[in-house]
């Protein structure tokens, strides 16, 4: 068992922090949750897509954690907005799934239901070691995510969040929080799903210091783009992306830029130790982006993209043509960031920036990060 950590402003994994070239926050910790013995208690609150798919994870790579690290995860806490469902003994992932889908709520549990009780109350109430914060994201007030990693943290369990909203509306008062109670924060799957773009960040990229971050991180804006480039109109590459579950109904978040700009605000201030927020950001999105501006740049070998940009100094979001060549130059939902480094030349990773069980293995990876820090490698 470690007994301390050194780890950057709440990324990256338990080695020496890896972004202190890039001046992100450095804090030796010490791990002041209990120790775990057989299990590691979980709650999950939000069984959405990314709740359900994670629950699901948890229970079919139970073995393969317990031959690796020696102990098992046992859910013993989920909620919605109707309420929750607690078994210290462990819930069933299939049961709980039934349970969802005929009654609407994990709080209509025949046996373990709890109705009506809040997040932050299964927190306080339910004994757990790690909290999964996965409700619905709210960049203005951070809630109801915020109120919930804020109750974890003063409990002493360890956090693990795909949740921006949190991050978004309050950076510095969460990470702080966290490093001051000695808990292991992971939000690796707020920026680009299924990326793990801060993950490579603070570990392969340990001790090179990062000069430039630019990335395609909203799949809605750059299928619409793409999809315009085929011919379609902005309309009708937004109904599309409607139709097939990708765009919210307000794609607003999406297309205006806002979204990347929470993602941009969230690594700027992890790479970089800053503490900016969406205020901050210089946005511009695709709105109004036409069909001649993309055959234009077709015609000379580019297209236009909605990029995120930070050194450090700055954040901006605006769309911008690059050469079609470009490694940032991805098609539909893909997602893309570059990371310019002082000694290691520019390095790009790309891969699906949403999707549930994308979203959730990336969760998933960050479970295992804490899992390894609670218990060592066996
Ligand atoms: N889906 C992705 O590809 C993806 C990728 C990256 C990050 N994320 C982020 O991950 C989070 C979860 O995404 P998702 O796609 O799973 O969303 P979702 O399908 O809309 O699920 C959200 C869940 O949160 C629950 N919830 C809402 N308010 C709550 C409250 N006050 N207390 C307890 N539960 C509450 C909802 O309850 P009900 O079921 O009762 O409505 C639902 O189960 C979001 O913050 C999202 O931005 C998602």
């Amino acid at each position: 068992m470690r007994d301390a950590l050194t780890l950057g402003a709440g990324s990256g994994g338990c080695a020496p922090n890896p972004l202190a070239f890039s001046g992100a926050r450095v804090a030796t910790i010490e791990l002041k949750a209990r120790p775990v013995e057989t299990s590691i208690k979980c709650i999950i609150l939000g069984f959405g897509n990314v709740g359900r798919s994670l629950f699901d994870l948890l229970e079919e790579r139970n073995s393969w954690l317990k031959s690796n690290f020696g102990v098992e995860a046992k859910v013993v806490a989920v909620a919605d907005r109707g309420g929750a469902a607690i078994s210290q003994e462990g819930l069933s992932f299939h049961e709980l799934l039934k349970v969802k889908h005929e009654r609407r709520t994990v709080a209509a549990h025949p046996v373990h239901g709890e109705p009506k009780l809040k997040g932050s109350d299964v927190v306080k109430l339910v004994d757990a070691d790690v909290l999964f914060e996965l409700t619905v994201t709210d960049v203005a007030t951070g809630e109801p995510g915020l109120s919930h990693i804020l109750a974890a943290i003063d409990k002493g369990l360890h956090v693990i969040t795909s949740n921006k909203g949190p991050l978004v509306a309050a950076f510095s008062k969460v990470i702080e929080k966290a490093q001051r109670r000695g808990i292991l924060l992971r939000y690796t799957a707020t920026v680009g799903g299924a990326l793990r773009v801060l993950r490579y960040l603070s570990s392969c990229l340990a001790g090179e210091p990062i000069l430039e971050i630019h990335g395609v991180l909203n799949g809605t804006s750059n299928y619409v783009l793409t999809k315009m480039e085929e011919g379609l109109t902005m309309e009708e590459a937004i109904k599309q992306a409607q139709q097939m579950g990708i765009a919210e109904e307000d794609p607003s978040l999406d297309i205006d830029g806002i979204d990347t700009a929470c993602k941009m605000v969230i690594l700027a201030n992890t790479v970089f130790g800053n503490s900016f927020s969406l205020g901050d950001v210089e946005i511009k999105g695709i709105r109004h982006i036409t069909s001649e501006q993309l055959s234009s740049a077709a015609s000379q070998g580019q297209a236009i993209r909605l990029i995120g940009f930070t050194d450090g100094e700055k954040i901006s979001v605006s769309p911008q043509r690059i050469p079609r060549n470009s490694p940032l130059c991805v098609y539909g939902t893909l997602n893309a960031v570059s990371m310019k480094t002082e000694k290691a030349g520019e390095l790009v990773v790309t891969g699906p920036g949403a999707g549930p069980y994308e979203t959730a293995s990336t969760v998933y990876s960050d479970f295992v990060e804490i899992a390894e820090a609670l218990c060592g490698g066996r």
